[in-house]
């Protein structure tokens, strides 16, 4: 199983969660990308992602949340490389192929689901990646969040990646 990271982080080289894991991703073999040093500008090579998606039996989605969804360039993505007549429509592209979102949260798990202060589950926040999926025929794989990243020590984040590599490539 091929697995693509797309790594959607304003400052990924500066993060403190996603870059080891997206380091980690890229030494298990993983093909990894960092879309905004790709596309500084925003402005999105379509065809070169619509290859690249799918050239992949796996799709990884690596983000921090930000204001309770991806930060803003994948939302852009979304839009413009999941076409009518590519994604969906005439032709499925990605049908059978698996959407992963894998997630830094900077907030504590307490703070998060009905009784936090922030209401509503990660995963309800996350619904509209899952029903997009869903909409190109795509397997969903329940997402990987890892709370408290606004505020864990490094060792935290070390013992994360290899829970996190295993989930991105999919192992057993
Ligand atoms: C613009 C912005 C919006 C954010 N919104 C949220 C949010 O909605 N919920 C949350 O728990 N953390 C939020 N955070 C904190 C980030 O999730 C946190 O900084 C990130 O997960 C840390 O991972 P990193 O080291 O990979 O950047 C936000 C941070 C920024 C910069």
């Amino acid at each position: 199983m091929r697995t693509l990271v797309q790594a959607f982080h304003p400052k990924l080289r500066a993060s403190r969660v996603c870059r080891p894991w997206a380091d980690a991703a890229l030494e298990a073999g993983c093909v990894v990308r960092d879309l905004y040093a790709l596309y500084p500008d925003g402005r999105i090579d379509v065809p070169a992602e619509q290859a690249f998606a799918e050239a992949f039996d796996r799709l990884v989605f690596l983000h921090p949340l930000h204001w309770y969804a991806a930060p803003w360039l994948m939302k852009r993505w979304i839009d413009e490389v999941l076409q009518f007549g590519w994604a969906y429509g005439d032709r499925c592209a990605l049908e059978g192929k698996v959407w992963l979102n894998v997630v830094s949260v900077g907030a504590v798990v307490e703070e998060y689901g009905p009784e936090g202060n922030r209401r509503y589950t990660v995963a309800e926040f996350l619904r509209p990646y899952e029903r997009t999926a869903a909409f190109c025929g795509m397997q969903w794989e329940e997402p990987v969040k890892f709370y408290g990243a606004g505020v864990c020590d490094e060792d935290a984040v070390r013992a994360s990646v290899a829970e996190v590599v295993r989930r991105m490539v999919g192992a057993a």
